[in-house]
């Protein structure tokens, strides 16, 4: 009786410390191991930490898994029923549909519009003087956040973009940590501890979606074909038009989705460039031969290959998404261990991108690992920053070459360093964050 009261407390515990920095809840042994049963409270939960499992959960089987209830419902509140969190027909409709709004065809002209707001921002930091200190993942996310309503919607946010940082900051530190009441097997529909605090984040959030809205309407007819476009033409087989309100769930989740993890890899990008002064460097050589002092263009990307291996690496070391949980709707079987129906499977990348089976040196930054030659050797499935099967990122592409071409214009001009004394921590939340924010020094390159 005593044992097994210290054991539920031991858990209890460990859940309390896994939902303050989910990452504190990944001990060493699982680094190495390639499943691991975990016992949370009364339920079971499976760490699927292998390339083959990977490939079982997200692709071969991947119709036994939807995403868990709990993860959903912490996402819910704001994007609705929209593409992130869909599931079944309506999920296979909307991705079909969104697919075309991230299509390698359209990438050179989106590559015009990341390179102008990155000049504007640039054009902003000089007005700073010189040195300057910016929180750079605020400033990272208000520049991601420009480009995707000006690629997906066709608007630019002006001061909105603000409204929308401070609404979605709110939403993080009140929706943002996984929910206990998920491993107590409580049904999804009860009302969660901070749910009501988060209301005021959405209602800030939706009078801009309905600003941008308003102006896609008026816009209609002379409006480029972008993702609203899309959304506001489909008519379905009767003719019916999209409901207004998956109209609106959908803008959600694009512009969330589309903005946060691009920030989160610059900014994690250039912490790790302060920090490997050789890797820095190599990036200034590569910059300076393929541009020239031009600014980076859409053309130039091929060309920046280590530029773009520094983006890869830092995706491994510090996946914005760090984690995948699944529920199983029937029975499975992975690497030998039954999964029970109803089982969670979480699939960490923050420990698979540095499982030693799978990387050598894994704790090293290596943008080398990625280059051309070297990348076909890393095990499929060992990688996942944007997921895989059919759920992959829609934006991964533009994701890529967004991440690439920020990082190449910033670094060209700038030497970002963090501010003396500032412990950075990773946090892991609904996406990978620095806790408290990423203060750097900003200073012109000579
Ligand atoms: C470096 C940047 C990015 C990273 C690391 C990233 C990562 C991810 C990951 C891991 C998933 C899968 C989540 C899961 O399976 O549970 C995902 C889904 C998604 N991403 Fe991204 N993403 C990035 C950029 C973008 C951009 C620019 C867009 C804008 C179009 C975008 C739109 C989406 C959407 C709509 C989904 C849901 C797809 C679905 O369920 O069908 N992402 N992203």
């Amino acid at each position: 009786m005593l044992k097994n009261l210290r054991s539920t407390w031991n858990d209890f515990r460990h859940l309390l410390r896994a939902r303050e920095n989910v990452l504190a809840a990944w001990p060493k042994s699982y680094y190495r191991r390639e499943l691991i049963p975990v016992r949370c409270l009364h339920r079971w939960m499976f760490v699927v930490n292998s390339p083959a499992g990977v490939q079982q959960v997200m692709v071969s089987n991947a119709k036994n898994y939807r995403k868990s209830p709990g993860n959903s419902q912490m996402l819910k509140p704001l994007l609705g029923n929209g593409l992130f969190v869909s599931e079944g027909e309506l999920w296979t409709r909307q991705r079909r549909l969104s697919n075309p709004a991230t299509h390698g065809s359209r990438l050179q002209g989106y590559s015009k519009i990341i390179s102008d707001a990155g000049q504007a921002m640039l054009a902003d930091w000089r007005t700073r003087g010189d040195p300057h200190e910016e929180d750079v993942t605020e400033a990272f996310t208000l520049l991601t956040a420009n480009i995707i309503s000006e690629i997906m919607f066709g608007y630019k946010l002006g001061a909105s973009v603000h409204t929308l940082y401070d609404a979605f900051v709110e939403y993080q530190a009140t929706h943002g940590r996984m929910h206990l009441t998920e491993f107590l097997g409580l049904p999804t529909w009860l009302p969660r501890p901070g749910q009501w605090r988060g209301r005021k984040a959405v209602d800030q959030f939706d009078r801009v979606l309905a600003q941008i809205l308003r102006a896609g309407k008026d816009a209609d007819g002379e409006m480029p074909e972008n993702f609203l476009h899309m959304l506001l033409s489909f008519r379905d087989e009767e003719g019916k038009p999209m409901e207004p309100s998956l109209v609106r769930d959908e803008m959600a989740s694009i512009f969330l989705a589309g903005h946060e993890t691009t920030a989160l890899t610059l900014s994690w990008a250039f912490m790790l460039l302060e920090k490997h002064p050789e890797v820095e460097a190599r990036v200034h050589e590569e910059l300076a031969r393929v541009l020239g002092g031009r600014s980076p263009a859409f053309e130039d990307v091929p060309n920046l290959t280590y530029t773009r291996a520094v983006i890869d690496e830092t995706l491994r070391l510090y996946p914005p998404v760090h984690a995948f949980t699944r529920q199983a709707i029937g029975e499975d079987e992975i690497s030998g261990q039954k999964i029970p129906a109803g089982a969670f499977v979480t699939i960490t990348s923050w420990v698979l991108h540095r499982h030693t089976l799978y990387w050598e040196e894994p704790e090293v930054f290596k943008p080398e690992r990625f280059l051309p030659g070297n990348a076909a050797k890393i095990p499929q499935h060992a990688y996942i920053p944007f997921g895989a099967g059919a759920r992959i990122c829609l934006g991964k592409h533009l994701g890529l070459l967004e991440s690439t071409l920020l990082l190449a214009l910033i670094a060209q001009s700038y030497r970002l360093r963090v501010r003396p004394g500032h412990v950075v921590e990773p946090l892991g939340r609904m996406t990978l964050r620095p806790r408290g924010g990423l203060p750097m020094r900003i200073e012109r390159r000579g």
